[in-house]
């Protein structure tokens, strides 16, 4: 059944999501994989979209951050010296009769309605006790709580016993700081600059939820960002940002139990609030990134972990947060791990991770200020949201994608079957530069429906003039406006609309509308 209200919740998002050719549960003919998914046809054009625009907006279009594509399982002692083998863990529940699991501290969180991230153990049991919470399946008592380590582990080689005990990375950071020295020395790097990479992590979540908010294999977007340690406030980009206004929730302001407040990020620094310039300047590029890529700015805002919250390597930590319909939930982490990782690496490894600087001629161990780490599939939910709309008068769901993240930028439909041929000639030619649909089956109306529900921008009709005058009528998704364009220079038209050079106004003559 249809959702006709404009706001959905993450379940129909998962249901529109599989009906559209979004995203399907894992392996579903044998009954799913909890915290599994695959992205369908129009899914993965998307993500890739959204990936694509992530690295080009990070890496290609700035001088100071080199990407890397690192192998998933890696040598089981990047994982030790990193401290996850020790302490990336999450706080478990076991039910005393039917042994079910469940994750603490979301399980306190959705029953007492407190704030649970990074509980202590004592405090969860005492919780339990106190509030005679039992086992949501059976009703009988939990035990102690316990430590469950987040990391899938498998064996390498043919020896299949401990020594041969290998991890699929549960982040893709520690690539970064692996390679820190050949990236450096390669790319001939000089203080400041980044090192990215998109990938695929691991976690063996125990209540995987929400659909791809939580899942069990995902994939991440980072950068380790490498400052001089004592130049964290010498950011030589500030400028481009210090009026950007984000809603600021810092520890204080939780703590207080006061409200967000909107600020510009030059008044957050000079309040003490963000510590550093770095840190302001990366929270500011990170929110942009979405808001320039059509995200609705009211629905985020930064939010700092409290002491309890901070993740082991972490001297401070804000989150980029957005209001899913489950609440307000990290979108992106970004960490200042000053220079926790490459010491580590240097204490295990044994090897000179240092570099030398050229200013002072000292040899230092960089520090990592902030470290932008994204979800894509976090990224494709906001996107998802924000484009969703159900339009009322049209009576259909328009997905209102910024053009670049749309799956298919243009679609051409013949008016009527005897106009397919001249149709094709135009769908031949912009094929080869867009990703194009060609629909030549239903009503014309019944077809732009289809092409709002999968958020196409543009549907170019051929009618009888196109022969005659050698121009088409395209229409916008979200005006419903219709023009009239020559298509000599259609794909022109099409790339400056998708990159919105022009207005579509811009684009041809105005045509009355029908719809
Ligand atoms: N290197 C730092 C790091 O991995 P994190 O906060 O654990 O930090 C970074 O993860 C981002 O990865 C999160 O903000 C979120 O967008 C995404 N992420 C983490 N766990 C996830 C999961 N189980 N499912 C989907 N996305 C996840």
């Amino acid at each position: 059944m249809e959702n006709k209200n404009d706001k959905i919740g993450i379940d129909e998002m998962a249901v529109f999501c599989k009906r559209k050719g979004f995203v399907y549960p894992n392996s579903e003919i044998y009954g799913g994989m909890a915290g599994f998914f695959d992205y369908g046809p129009l899914g993965v054009e998307v993500k890739n979209n959204l990936k694509n625009e992530w690295w080009r907006f990070h890496v290609t279009s700035r001088e100071d951050i080199v990407g890397i594509d690192g192998s998933i399982i890696t040598h089981p002692k990047v994982w030790e010296a990193s401290g996850h083998v020790g302490s990336f863990a999450d706080l478990m529940l076991t039910c005393s009769k039917c042994r079910k699991k469940i994750r603490a501290d979301i399980f306190l969180e959705d029953t007492l309605n407190v704030h649970a991230d990074g509980i202590k153990a004592e405090e969860v049991n005492t919780l339990v006790k106190e509030n005679k919470l039992r086992c949501p399946k059976c009703n009988s008592e939990f035990d102690e709580t316990s430590n469950f380590n987040l990391m899938f582990s498998t064996t390498v080689g043919p020896k299949g016993d401990d020594s041969s005990t290998a991890y699929l990375r549960p982040e893709t950071a520690q690539l970064m700081f692996v390679d820190f020295k050949l990236v450096q020395e390669n790319a001939r790097l000089k203080l400041p600059f980044g090192i990215a990479q998109i990938g695929r992590a691991f976690r063996n979540e125990i209540s995987p939820r929400n659909f791809l908010f939580r899942c069990r294999e995902f994939e991440q977007m980072e950068i380790e960002y490498f400052i001089h340690p004592e130049k964290a406030n010498e950011c030589p980009y500030l400028d481009e940002v210090k009026d950007y206004r984000l809603n600021v929730y810092s520890a204080e302001m939780q703590e207080k139990k006061v409200e967000t407040k909107e600020m510009s990020i030059s008044e957050a620094l000079k309040k003490g609030i963000i510590k550093t310039a770095w840190h302001g300047y990366w929270l500011a590029t990170e929110h942009k990134w979405f808001v320039d890529l059509g995200a609705n700015p009211e629905k985020f805002r930064i939010r700092q972990h409290i002491a309890v919250e901070k993740s082991h390597y972490a001297l401070d930590t804000w989150d980029l947060e957005y209001e899913f319909p489950f609440g307000w939930k990290e979108l992106q982490g970004m960490a200042n791990r000053t220079d926790f990782d490459l010491s580590q690496h240097i204490k295990h490894s044994k090897q000179d991770l240092s570099i030398f600087d050229e200013e002072s001629k000292k040899k230092i161990v960089p520090y990592v200020v902030a470290e932008p780490s994204q979800g894509v599939d976090r990224a494709f939910l906001v996107f998802m949201f924000d484009a969703y709309e159900y339009d009322k008068e049209r009576g259909n769901v328009v997905l209102k994608f910024h053009p670049i993240l749309a799956p298919y930028k243009v679609a051409v439909l013949p008016l009527v079957n005897k106009l397919n041929e001249n149709a094709r000639k135009v769908y031949d030619k912009l094929k080869m530069k867009f990703p194009c649909f060609f629909d030549r089956s239903g009503s014309i109306g019944r077809r732009y429906a289809r092409m709002d529900e999968i958020g196409t921008p543009y549907c170019i009709t051929i009618d009888f003039d196109t022969e005659k005058d050698g121009s088409v009528t395209i229409r916008d998704r979200d005006s419903t406006k219709q023009i009239r364009a020559k298509t000599d220079n259609l794909n022109s038209t099409i790339r400056k609309l998708i990159n919105r050079e022009i207005k579509f106004e811009e684009a041809g003559n105005p045509v009355k509308n029908e719809e």
